[in-house]
């Protein structure tokens, strides 16, 4: 019978049902990297300014070096040089890993060797608006996890806290080990605005977003909190905000620990 060489009505909407999952993952891996860009984008100006030092250190100690012909001045001028060209290949290095394209598989990865990755980045923008860093955690902490997602994941957190704040605020960085639950904790506090009760049930909502667009047209996406919710689920972990409003909002993101694997035991100088 012709009939029985046909695939069955039920096996072809399967294939379409699994052909559109396909499609669903794709696109949300796009979605991630396109986020991932655009997080980047906020810190365009601060990194444009961070070059701008370094190349006019290397300029001026270029041209002291020149001038002056003792050895002492030629060797101090070499050594600005290399330490300010030194700094540019830190932050070109760490945007190019940042931006990379990569796999989503998770394995034991050290999340403060992470926070200090994405704090390479930040850190200008952060002194730019006169916020001040507090650091709390032991040399490494270890997780399953993405790296690239976590350090996505922070990259946003601390955007929208230094967003909250404005001038002169407070960014409180910890990081713990939770043998006891079985987590590896972090979290992400700032001294800034605080998020309304109201507002609070729909912070991880895709497309939220407070933020109206400033002069240069930047206002929010809604995407960040959203994604950061769906990179901790896809880790089987937790995320919890506390806020007051007026006294600032303190993200906390518990990840499954692991035990620092063997033969990698960092043990570089604090
Ligand atoms: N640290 C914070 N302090 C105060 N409000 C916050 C904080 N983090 C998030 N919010 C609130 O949650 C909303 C959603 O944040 P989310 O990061 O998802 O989007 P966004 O920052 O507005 O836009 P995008 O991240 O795409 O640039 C923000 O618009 C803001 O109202
Ligand atoms: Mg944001």
């Amino acid at each position: 019978m012709d009939g029985m060489e046909q695939p069955s009505p039920m096996s072809e909407q399967q294939d379409q049902v699994q052909q559109l999952e396909e499609h669903l993952k794709q696109l949300e891996e796009q979605l991630f990297q396109a986020q991932k860009l655009s997080s980047v984008g906020a810190l365009a100006s601060s990194i444009t300014h961070e070059f701008n030092n370094i190349l006019t250190t290397v300029i001026n100690y270029a041209r002291m070096g020149l001038r002056h012909t003792d050895e002492a001045t030629r060797t101090k001028s070499f050594e600005r040089i290399l330490a300010a060209g030194q700094r540019a290949s830190r932050i070109t290095t760490g945007m190019l890993a940042y931006a990379r394209n990569s796999s989503d598989r998770q394995e034991p990865t050290d999340l403060k060797r992470l926070l200090d990755d994405v704090l390479v980045l930040v850190q200008k923008d952060l002194q730019m608006h006169r916020i001040v860093v507090d650091l709390d955690a032991p040399r490494s902490v270890w997780a399953i996890a993405n790296g690239s997602q976590i350090q996505q994941m922070l990259m946003n957190l601390i955007v929208n806290a230094r967003q909250a704040m404005n001038e002169h605020g407070r960014l409180k960085l910890v990081i713990r080990d939770n043998p006891g639950e079985g987590w590896a904790e972090i979290s992400v506090g700032d001294t800034g605005c605080g998020i309304p009760a109201e507002q609070l049930p729909h912070i991880f909502d895709t497309f939220y977003t407070t933020k109206t667009a400033d002069a240069r047209g930047q206002g929010g996406t809604g995407l960040g909190l959203s994604l950061c919710r769906r990179i901790i689920e896809s880790h089987q972990g937790r995320i919890r905000v506390e806020s007051h409003v007026g006294q600032g909002t303190t993200f906390t993101l518990k990840l499954p620990r692991s035990e620092s694997p063997a033969g990698l035991i960092d043990t570089s100088a604090a």
